[in-house]
């Protein structure tokens, strides 16, 4: 049995994959995701995503406060969870060297890469505004989150 503030990343999951069955367009596809990510996260400040775009990544659909539109890979957390192609899983932000801060109101964070075809297209990142707000159950939910998109835009 889960506990009561335990996300239910499978309900998640059925509901994404049946939100964007046969959808084609990134964009639409990805804000829906934010959006169903955001109405269904708690303790969360900002969810959305970064797209890789001429070696760099860039901006993408996203729910919260405005966000820096250029990441360099391998800087701040996005960054390396691109170029170590691994998902980040961040306690305390203060910690994490490099960690850039969009919003001064985020204490954890957590990002994973996204691949199409083996090859990887960007981040699902989120923040929350507390420490310690994920944990390994949030990396595998959202891993599994993540790998719903990547059937999806895989196809196309
Ligand atoms: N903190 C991220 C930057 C993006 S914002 O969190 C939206 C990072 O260090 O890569």
């Amino acid at each position: 049995m889960s506990t009561i503030n335990e996300t239910n990343y499978t309900l998640i999951e059925k509901q994404l994959a049946s939100l964007i069955e046969g959808e084609t367009n990134l964009i639409a596809i990805l804000s829906n995701t934010s959006a169903l990510l955001n109405d269904n996260l708690t303790q969360i400040n900002w969810v959305g995503f970064y797209l890789i775009d001429n070696n760099e990544l860039i901006l993408g659909p996203f729910q919260g406060h405005p966000a820096c539109v250029h990441i360099a890979i391998g800087k701040g957390v996005c960054g390396t969870a691109v170029s170590e192609d691994k998902t980040q899983l961040v306690e305390d932000v203060h910690t994490f060297p490099g960690h850039i801060a969009c919003d001064a109101n985020s204490k954890s964070e957590i990002v994973v890469p996204i691949h199409v075809n083996g090859e990887i297209i960007g981040v699902l990142d989120i923040d929350a505004p507390i420490k310690g707000r994920f944990n390994k159950k949030d990396a595998q939910g959202l891993q599994a989150i993540v790998s719903v998109l990547e059937n999806q835009l895989a196809k196309h």
